[in-house]
Parts: C-alpha cells; structure tokens; sequence
C-alpha cells in the first residue's frame, strides 16, 4: 500500500458506473486517496459510493463543495459529459485539473467544451479495482500530468504518452487488450478439443493457463520467459513455429490492432 496522495483539496469523481465505481474501489483499496478526501456525484446510489460514504466522502454535496476541489475526475459516458459539466463549472476554482477517463474525447475538445481548466486525459482499465490495472496518461500540462499519475500509480501499471494521439493506440493495446487473450484462451481450448481433450477439460486448461502464465510473468522480458518454456527442437518451440510461419501471428496482431485503433478514432 502507498501513502495516500497528500490532500491539496477533494478528489471530486463525477459519474460512479463500472469505471467510476472501479477507481473509487481502487482508491480506497490501496489508501492512495482518503475517503475523507472525496466528493462523489452520482444521479443513482452505488454500492462503491455507499462503502466510501461510510468512510467519509461526501456524496452529492451542495455545489459550493466544489470550489476547494483539486481534480475533477470525468468518468461519464462521451455523449453526455458537456451537459453534466456545464452545471459545475462556476463553481470550479482556477487551479482545478480537469482529469477525464472518457475514450475519444480529446483534449481540445473538452477544452472547447469547458474552458481553461488544464486537462490530462487517463484511460485506466477496471483492473484498478483490485489495485492490478493499467492506465495511460497523457497531458500537455506538467501539473495535470503529475495529479493524473498520482491518482493512478498505486492502483495500475502507468505509462505517460508522450502524444494525445497515441491514445487511441493505447486503449487498443490495454483497453481491449484483456478480451484479445480471452478470445486466444477460447480458440487454444477449441484447438485442444480439436486434438481430442473433451471441451470442459480443454476449457479449464486453458483458462488456468492463461492465469498460470500471468502470475509468473514477473517483470521478466518476453523471449526470456518463451525461453524458459521452449527448449530447442522440443514441443512448445514447434507449436511456437506453426504459430508464427509466415509471420502469420505479426500480422494478425497488426491487423487486430490497427483496426481497433481505426474504431477508437471514428468514434473519437
Ligand atoms: N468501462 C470501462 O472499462 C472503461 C474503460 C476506459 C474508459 N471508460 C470510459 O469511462 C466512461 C464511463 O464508462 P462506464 O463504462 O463507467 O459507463 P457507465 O457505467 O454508464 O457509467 C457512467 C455513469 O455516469 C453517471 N452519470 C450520468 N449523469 C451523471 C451526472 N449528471 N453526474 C454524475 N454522474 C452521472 C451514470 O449514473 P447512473 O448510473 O445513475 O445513470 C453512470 O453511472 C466512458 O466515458 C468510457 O469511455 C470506460
């Protein structure tokens, strides 16, 4: 657990749906924000909102509240975020950062929506719950930057882009990262089935696999850790080799995430 990020003023989080309620789990799991800390402003009652309201935050305060606050964390669906901010904004104080989560939003175009609050754009995966996620960050504001990756770090692995533009590749890669193993993880167990294992069977050895091989990746680099598995001339190295003839696997991947990166921008 890191120490809490020290107060400067409330972490107000707008919208507590899966990935509001998913930060403010995290948040409170690794202590990284105090309840106490916290405004959260959601239409319905959550769960998340509940357990952080008997710890201390404050849920729905009159606007007035916002004024001592630090950072504003968006976390409500793009098609609705200029009519939940709008109503906010005279109460906001100069050296708010506005830190959104929402995918495809840009930054001039929140800026052109809310004014000149600085901006730094953060899209974390709901891993941050139990403290396992991944986050990108990117802001053109040093101070923004700073605030995002203070909220985020202790609760998910954080890369800063260095280009907003970048983003869309990166929510590829992370954001949908998750269901391209899980979509692997049915067509190993499939190809299991396909050489004789029954589906059940193949279905379990395949999922403990996939977790198997996630809890020992450690910070090791790849090739090291295929090394360890793939000795040469052995079984794993020729599955290894069907795998990736001509370059078969470099270019499906290509293809998967180039075409989620083409979506990201079309809905952007
Ligand atoms: N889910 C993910 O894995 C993920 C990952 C990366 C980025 N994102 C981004 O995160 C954002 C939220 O996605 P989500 O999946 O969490 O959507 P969601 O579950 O629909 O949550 C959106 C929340 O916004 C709340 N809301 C509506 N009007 C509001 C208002 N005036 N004030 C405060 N809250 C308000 C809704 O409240 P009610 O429930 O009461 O209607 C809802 O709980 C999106 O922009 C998305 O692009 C999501």
């Amino acid at each position: 657990m890191s120490a809490p990020v020290p107060s400067r003023g409330p972490v107000v989080l707008v919208g507590c749906g899966r990935l509001g309620s998913a930060i403010l789990e995290g948040w409170l799991l690794t202590d990284s924000v105090a309840a106490a800390d916290l405004i959260i402003l959601s239409p319905s009652e959550k769960p998340a909102a509940e357990v952080a309201r008997g710890q201390g935050a404050r849920i729905n305060p009159p606007l007035e509240a916002l004024t001592e606050a630090e950072v504003i964390v968006l976390a409500v669906k793009p098609a609705m975020w200029r009519e939940v901010m709008t109503p906010l904004l005279p109460f906001l104080a100069d050296r708010a950062v506005i830190l959104s989560v929402m995918a495809g939003v840009t930054a001039p175009t929140l800026a052109e929506g809310i004014g000149g609050w600085p901006i730094v754009r953060v899209m974390p995966t709901t891993g941050v719950s139990r403290g396992r996620g991944v986050a990108s960050i990117w802001s053109a504001d040093d101070r923004a930057r700073t605030i995002g990756r203070g909220l985020f770090e202790s609760m998910a692995e954080t890369v800063v882009l260095t280009d907003e533009a970048l983003m869309d590749a990166a929510t590829a890669v992370a954001g949908s990262g998750a269901a391209y193993f899980y979509a692997f993880t049915e067509a190993l167990a499939r190809a299991g089935e396909a050489s004789g294992l029954d589906a059940a069977t193949a279905d379990v050895l395949a999922r403990a696999t996939l977790r198997s091989a996630a809890d020992s990746m450690g910070d090791d680099g790849l090739e090291a850790l295929i090394g360890r598995i793939a000795s040469p001339g052995g079984s794993t190295r020729a599955g290894l080799d069907a795998m990736a003839k001509d370059g078969r696997l470099t270019a499906m991947l290509n293809e998967t995430v180039a075409a989620a990166v083409k979506r990201n921008r079309e809905m952007g």
